[in-house]
This record gives C-alpha cells, structure tokens and sequence, in this order.
C-alpha cells in the first residue's frame, strides 16, 4: 500500500498564493467586476531589460553550434554567472564572498525550502512571524512541527514581530534554537534590520552553535543612501554561522527566467551529533548535485547580462519604478484613520495593519474594487489583522487600485 505523507495533512490545502488565485478565479466565474488589479503576489510585470534579453538570445544561439553548445553545466553554475554575482552583489560591500561562495540555482524559493534537508530531524527552529511562508510549510512537510493550533504549528518558536517592535523581533529568549530564519528587507512588512540587531542575531549563533538562514530577496530595494546592511555578511563572525539567499527574481524581473543563488562561505559549520564540526558547503553542494542539475545555459547567460554595466544600470530604473509605486501605495493609505501604513520604503511591500479580520478585507476588496491584495494571516498569526500590498505592478493601474481602495474604505 502506497502511503501518503501524514504531514502534509498538517497543512492548509493550498500555498498561500494558490488560494487567492483560486479565489480570484471564483469571484470573476460568478460575479461582474471591474478590470482586476492584482496587487497580491509579488510579481513582476515589466518586460526583460534590453541587456538581459541581448544575452539570453546569446545563449540560445551558443546552444546551436557545435563550437558553444552546452550540455550538463557545473554544479555549482558556471564561473562567468559566479564571478559577476559575486562582483555585482557583494563588490561594494564589506564581506569576505568570493565566487567559490555562490552557489547558483534557478531560485530562492526552492533553495530556502530544500535547505532544511541538510539538518537532523529533532533540531530546534525559530521563524519570525509574520513571514513568507514557505520556511514554515517546508520544515512541516519535512516532519519538523506537531499539528497546526489556533494559528501556530506546535514545535516552533515564532519570533512576533508587530508594530511595538517596528517588526523587529530580538533573537529567541530559549538557548537552545538550532536554526533561524530571517528575511529582510521582511517580505511581508518591509522592515529592515540594523547592524545591532543582525549583531544579535550573529551572536547568538555564533554563542549556541546554531545557524541562520537569511533570506535577501530583496536586498536591492534598500534605499541607495541607505546604511542598512544588505547583506548578513557584513556582520563579524557571519561566515561561520549564515547562510544568505539571493534572487534575480524581483531583482531583475526573473520570476518567469529562474535564476538565484545560495551563499555559503568556507568558515560556514554545522555539528555531528557528537559535536564536531561539518562543512556546510560541500553538504549543500552533494545534495544540489543529486537532486538539481542546474539553470539553463541561456538563462546563465541572461543573469550574467543582468550583472554587466549596462544591464545592472537598467535594472536599477526597474526597481526605482516598483519604488514609486510603493511610494503612491503608501501616500494613499496614510491618511486612512484606521489603517497603518509600514514597509514601502526599502522594500517592495507595504504591510497595513487594520481593525479588520485581514481574510474578510481581502474578500471584500476583491467584491467591491476587483483589486487583489494578500491576507496578512497567509504570513502567520501576527498578519490576522493586516493586509499587504504588492507595488509590483503597472503605474496606471497601481494608481487606479489606489483611488478604488481609498474611495470605499
Ligand atoms: C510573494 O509574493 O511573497 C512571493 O514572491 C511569492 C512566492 O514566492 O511564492
């Protein structure tokens, strides 16, 4: 007899962003409405850069002679990928990255989900709440948490984050965290954390042994004058005890090319059980190499056109569009007595807290303005009074979305 896995009975039916889908699909199957404006997903919607595209047609063409054709590439990307991410991405920073640290993937979804395979079964797991869910689901999939009670899967720690600690929730109190996922710039809230509190949490690691998973998907959407770290490597004693996720997802419009990379540095250690130290990142790189066999070649190529001059000069005309759109979203909401606006300033995300069930104001944006936003509880307990609100979208209908939602609430 084949065997379901009983933890995936733990979770909701559907991921957050398949739900909503399928509940925008029902209310236009049966209701009139108004051009659908969706704010819901963060999802991209300007074309490739004419860089990015130059490439990709590069790539396409290499694979049709015998001279450039690839077939399986490395493991861990090709060299041209790694040397211009480690370039691009951490060149101005001060780290210690190399492009022996990058490992390339076709996205940060994937790679921060599949991470917790790398660990025992019985480790200790701290995850921010509200925050992208895919780093709880993953690790309930994976057998890590009891079943799911009033809003919260028993066996984690959630760290709260909410508007008296500016969604900067301080590292676990408990001593004996294995793991901590952290995401800033936050996807949902836009807050970002400081040097002193990414100290805390490098510390702490660092102090218990344990490692930090650290998810800077949107890195690139921290103001320019901005002293905010971009990286977690920029802490002392980082390398040893984190990990960092990056994505040309909303970096540079890849969420339908897929291509990212996971940032491992040598120092970086986990534990056997009798306490001597293992290499993270030949770990990484065997499981990747059994169960992953790399991003397209032309995609390779796209995301090196992504990082050359011209290319990156491009992209930052893109994130400055998606910027003001955040600008506008936030503008909007602000003199709304009842809602508090956060986020939309380093990241691409404004999270708005309300009075209202956020399930029921999604339901009833979607019927009365055919505007689609996310339901703060689709990000954990904490959002179940909050909405977030993509600006990733046209300006003209991020407008349009704005004067429909200010008009009826
Ligand atoms: C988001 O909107 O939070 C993400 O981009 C969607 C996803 O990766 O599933």
């Amino acid at each position: 007899m084949i065997t379901a896995n009983s933890n995936y009975q733990k979770l909701s039916s559907s991921y957050l962003f398949v739900e909503i889908t399928r509940r925008i699909n029902e209310f236009t199957a049966t209701k009139t409405h108004s051009q659908i404006i969706r704010l819901g997903i963060g999802d991209v919607t300007l074309p490739l850069t004419p860089s990015i595209i130059e490439a990709l047609h590069q790539g396409i063409e290499d694979m049709a002679t015998s001279k450039n054709f690839k077939g399986y590439g490395p493991e861990n990307g090709y060299l041209f990928l790694r040397k211009a991410m480690a370039q691009r991405e951490y060149g101005d920073l001060p780290v210690d990255i190399d492009e022996d640290d990058i490992i390339v993937s076709d996205g940060a979804k994937c790679d921060v989900a599949n991470f917790q395979e790398l660990f025992s079964q019985d480790i200790t797991i701290a995850i921010p709440d509200p925050v992208y869910p895919v780093y709880v689901e993953a690790n309930v999939m994976a057998g890590r948490t009891g079943e799911f009670s009033k809003g919260r899967y028993k066996g984690l720690t959630y760290l709260d984050a909410h508007m008296e600690n500016d969604f900067l929730p301080p590292p676990p109190s408990e001593k004996n965290i294995a793991l901590i996922y952290l995401c800033f710039p936050n996807n949902p809230t836009g807050a970002v954390a400081d040097h002193a509190l990414l100290t805390k949490y490098v510390n702490y690691a660092l102090e218990h042994k344990a490692l930090l998973l650290f998810d800077a998907a949107y890195c690139h959407y921290i103001a320019k004058e901005s002293t905010l770290p971009r990286s977690i490597f920029e802490i002392p004693g980082a390398t040893k005890c984190a990990v960092e996720f990056r994505s040309l997802s909303k970096t540079a419009g890849f969420t339908g090319l897929r291509c990212a990379c996971t940032v491992i540095h040598d120092d970086c250690r986990i534990f056997s059980s009798k306490s001597e130290e293992i290499p993270l990142k030949p770990l990484w790189l065997r499981r990747q190499s059994t169960k992953f066999n790399g991003v397209a070649y032309p995609i390779q190529r796209a995301a090196q056109g992504a990082y050359s001059e011209q290319g990156w000069h491009e992209i930052q005309g893109q994130i400055a569009y998606y910027m003001k759109n955040a600008e506008i979203i936030r503008k909007a909401f602000s003199p709304l007595p009842d809602y508090s606006v956060y986020g939309g300033v380093h990241a691409p995300y404004i999270w708005i807290e309300t009075k209202h069930d956020s399930w029921e104001l999604f339901t009833r944006l979607l019927h009365e303005t055919s505007v689609v936003v996310t339901p703060g509880a689709g990000f954990g307990q904490n959002g179940a009074h909050a909405i977030r609100i993509s600006a990733f979208n046209d300006r003209e209908k991020v407008t349009m979305a704005c004067s429909r939602i200010t008009e009826r609430l």
